[in-house]
């Protein structure tokens, strides 16, 4: 998997938004229309923030852009302040000119008879939009990208997961409590990532340099989900240097 290594997220940042700004306004230019895949998480906020300031000072607009999120707890309300859906919402969508409806996240409320036909109905849109043009990712220290979990398949699809506990725990600063924590979400499976016609997986800082290192150098397997991007001939790995510390 090829890389790039940067002094600093805010650099990294700037790279991954400077990519999408141009995908979004060479589609504008050809009429066409801007498939985004999101990620959430405390990785990809300086990004959302350069999106924001070219949309507020440059004129970038995102009235051509449509949306997929990655990931989204389960159960969670929609407007809980640890959603993924509120997430979006606070670091990008309420702050630039895409049209609503063309915003699609995992919804965490809908009863759970109604998971599956949900899942199905997210791949499907995915399809009709014409599939994702460009698919942002952070990474797990498990290795995980969405929530695909160590032993997640290859061929997995929208789906229920559960959580690791090591997961849980990384991402439970965002509660009061850990038992706060939902035990199960729904995401983007690997084969769902792995058809985006370009991906680029950014990481930052100390704790993800061992995991960097094992997905872009070590054997593919699916114990280190992101491993699997190997497979795919269109990825980066946006890199600060510490994440990038342990690499040959
Ligand atoms: C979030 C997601 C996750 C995160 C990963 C890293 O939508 O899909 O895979 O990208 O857990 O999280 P941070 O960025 O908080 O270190």
């Amino acid at each position: 998997i090829p890389v790039r290594i940067y002094p600093d997220l805010k650099e990294g940042s700037k790279f991954a938004a400077r990519e999408i700004a141009e995908l979004i306004r060479s589609k504008q230019a050809a009429g066409l229309s801007c498939v985004l895949g999101l990620a959430t998480g405390s990785t990809p906020r300086s990004m959302y923030a350069e999106l924001v300031r070219m949309h507020k000072e440059d004129g970038l607009s995102f009235r051509n852009v449509i949306t997929f999120n990655l990931d989204e707890y389960y159960p969670i309300e929609n407007d809980a302040l640890q959603s993924y859906n509120r997430f979006m919402h606070t670091h990008l969508f309420d702050h630039i000119d895409i049209d609503p409806k063309n915003i699609h996240i995992p919804n965490g409320e809908i009863p759970k008879e109604e998971i599956k036909a949900h899942c199905v109905a997210y791949e499907r849109m995915i399809e009709e939009a014409g599939g994702i043009d460009l698919q942002v990712l952070g990474i797990g220290n498990n290795g995980h990208i969405g929530f695909n979990e160590p032993g997640s398949s290859i061929m997995s699809r929208t789906r229920l997961v559960t959580l690791d506990t090591s997961t849980r725990i990384a991402n439970s600063h965002e509660f009061a409590n850990i038992s706060d924590v939902p035990r199960l979400a729904i995401t983007m499976g690997i084969s769902t990532i792995l058809k985006a016609k370009r991906i680029l997986l950014m990481a930052w800082g100390p704790a993800k340099a061992a995991v960097v290192q094992k997905s872009v150098e070590d054997n593919i397997t699916e114990q280190i989900p992101a491993s699997l991007l190997q497979q795919h001939n269109e990825s980066l790995f946006i890199l600060d240097e510490v994440a990038a510390a342990d690499l040959t």
